[in-house]
């Protein structure tokens, strides 16, 4: 691992371990960014150049994938972060209709943050719950069976919060 590094001891320890469990750095790309955005809540430039370091990668190799999956962050999300499924089991159970009501309750546009920094809205692909669709992720919980009543009390608790 190079010198200055920025990132915290328990950090470098998951990302090593990431790393040696690996078939070769590159498929360790992912876990380790996911990893680094767990720690530290969204991907700088700097920590994508110390991903990239430790992985023996170019800095755009990592950009470019940092910026191709939605599930990184490039700036500071939300307090909490709901990922609303918009995949075909759950487009066909009105997600489109729960997503513009959300849009709505929240003042924001899909992949935006509520002006109090406590919500961040964002599109997901399937989320492996087709059966109660139509679902959504609000933080690492699953809701299921989503109402626009339902809506409302979640994103009642999480303004609270
Ligand atoms: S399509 Fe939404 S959970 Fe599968």
């Amino acid at each position: 691992m190079p010198e200055n590094m920025k990132l915290t001891r328990e950090l470098k320890e998951k990302i090593d371990s990431i790393v040696a469990k690996s078939e070769t750095k590159q498929s360790a790309l992912i876990p380790v960014l996911r990893e680094i955005q767990n720690a530290e809540g969204y991907l700088t430039n700097e920590s994508m150049e110390e991903a990239a370091k430790i992985l023996g990668l170019t800095p755009a190799n990592v950009q470019s994938v940092a910026t191709f999956y939605t599930m990184f962050f490039r700036k500071e999300p939300g307090k909490h972060v709901v990922w609303l499924c918009r995949t075909l089991s759950c487009a066909l159970k009105g997600a489109e209709q729960a997503e513009h009501h959300m849009c709505e309750k929240l003042g924001v546009h899909t992949g935006g943050t509520t002006s109090d920094g406590k919500i961040t809205l964002m599109e997901a692909e399937c989320l492996a719950s087709c059966g109660t669709a139509p679902v959504m992720l609000v933080d690492d919980d699953l809701v299921e069976n989503l109402t626009k009543e339902k809506i409302d009390r979640i994103i009642e608790e999480l303004r609270k919060d």
